[in-house]
């Protein structure tokens, strides 16, 4: 295998396996791994089912679609982009692929190995992962400052850049997994300073553009990138939410300012092309929903829905000690963690059942584990709370991830007063 095979780990998923080996003890858990509203209960509207209901019923929805993606569902998000006065698109520059995480992976494969894409850290690991692994190294990373918000470090990725001229091109994730931050104007502008001082073009994932609260504003990236080039990604995994529909694209922009870059365009749709087509149903539906006069107001229901949780959250984790976090502002993810010199090798928490404290204590023994992966794996054994370390993001931090997704309001709460229970002990022990 090439050796960036290595890099394509995705723990978000990995933990699962341990999660249910210790379902099968009779252990409940509860999945606070995953971004997917659905399984923590979010139900799409009546409208919204009725809507696709009727797309089943015709015919045509069962046959491929253009390569790149149905022409009147290009046309209307084309629109929909140019309305907001930045960069102007038409319809053959959107490429659909089957959901953004296959939009990803196509991403960075076909450029050359030593043309590396600098992202965030903490990363979304399914970016960080293709880019390594398209590079057969470890990835690049800028840091995102826990202390300032989980904003950017733009002096860190400024020094990175200069240095280092296998770099062509920067991603941003806005609004942000793991941290739930929403960037100002002020720092998008930067990153677009930098694509332009150093010949870069921008990347920037907007899956959550959609999901904003507590009066964050977002600002996509056709907006601010000026005459740089550049591709959104997007999708309606996150917002929809419809994450099984697996539908996701990419916009150009500014395609023809560099011939490299439109050669990379070329070439992602080529890829599409030899494939056939996407998924058409999400894509037809995707016009009919939203531009239906009742999305805005339910974008919004969920979004102040998310906002609320996020403020619950707060108040049941602010008490403990040896812990930081920010308030979050979008997507549905907080990222808890713990302060320097609080985690040892000698801390646990108590595990009634004697197979699940067995199978606990063999995978932190024997399992190289870092500090904040064996907290998980305790966490998990003694109260059955599936979250996902932060080490497995691509970061040095240590602390974990959790979703800010659970819709049943009795449970949230029970939830999060485990992990506040479980950071008491295993901090105190
Ligand atoms: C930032 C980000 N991008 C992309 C994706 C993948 O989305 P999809 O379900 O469309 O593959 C996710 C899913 O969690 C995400 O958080």
């Amino acid at each position: 295998m090439r050796e960036g095979a290595s890099e394509l780990i995705y723990e978000i998923r990995g933990i699962v396996k341990k999660a249910h080996q210790i379902e099968k003890f009779g252990q409940k858990i509860f999945w606070e791994n995953i971004g997917d509203p659905v399984q923590k209960n979010t139900t799409l509207p009546a409208w919204i089912k009725d809507t696709i209901i009727s797309l089943v019923e015709q015919d045509d929805t069962y046959s491929y679609s253009d390569s790149k993606g149905v022409l009147a569902t290009r046309e209307f998000l084309a629109g929909l982009n140019n309305k907001k006065g930045g960069a102007q698109i038409t319809p053959e520059d959107i490429l659909f692929f089957n959901g953004l995480g296959d939009a990803i992976a196509k991403l960075y494969q076909y450029l050359i190995p030593s043309s590396r894409i600098i992202g965030p850290s903490p990363a979304y690991s399914t970016h960080s992962s293709a880019e390594a692994a398209h590079a057969n190294t470890h990835p690049l990373t800028y840091n995102l400052n826990p202390d300032d918000n989980w904003y950017p470090d733009i002096e860190d990725l400024r020094l990175k850049v200069k240095y280092n001229p296998n770099i062509v091109g920067i991603l941003i994730i806005n609004p942000d997994n793991p941290t739930g931050m929403v960037y100002p104007r002020s720092i998008l502008d930067q990153f677009v300073d930098m694509a332009k001082e150093f010949n870069l073009f921008l990347i920037c994932d907007e899956i959550y553009m959609n999901v904003t609260y507590n009066g964050a504003v977002n600002h996509t990236l056709a907006e601010y990138i000026d005459d740089v080039p550049g591709i959104s990604l997007k999708g309606i995994s996150k917002e929809m939410p419809w994450p099984g529909g697996r539908c996701g694209w990419m916009e150009f922009y500014n395609r023809k300012s560099k011939p490299e870059f439109d050669r990379l365009c070329e070439t992602l749709e080529n890829a599409k092309m030899i494939e056939v087509s996407s998924t058409k149903l999400p894509q037809l539906a995707i016009p009919l929903i939203m531009q239906d006069k009742r999305y805005p107001d339910y974008l919004k229901t969920q979004s102040e829905k998310i906002g609320r949780r996020s403020k619950m959250i707060t108040d049941i984790l602010s008490p403990v000690k040896g812990v930081k976090f920010n308030e979050t502002f979008g997507a549905f993810y907080n990222t808890i963690i713990f302060e320097a010199g609080v985690l040892s090798y000698k801390q646990s928490m108590k595990i009634d059942h004697p197979g699940i404290r067995k199978l606990v204590e063999t995978w932190v023994e024997e399992e190289v584990v870092n500090f904040d992966q064996r907290f998980v794996y305790y966490l998990l054994g003694a109260k059955g709370v599936c979250v996902v370390p932060i080490s497995s993001f691509c970061s040095d931090l240590l602390g974990f991830r959790v979703t800010l997704l659970e819709e049943d309001e009795e449970l949230l709460p029970l939830i999060f007063n485990h992990i506040k229970d479980g950071l008491n002990e295993y901090l105190n022990s």
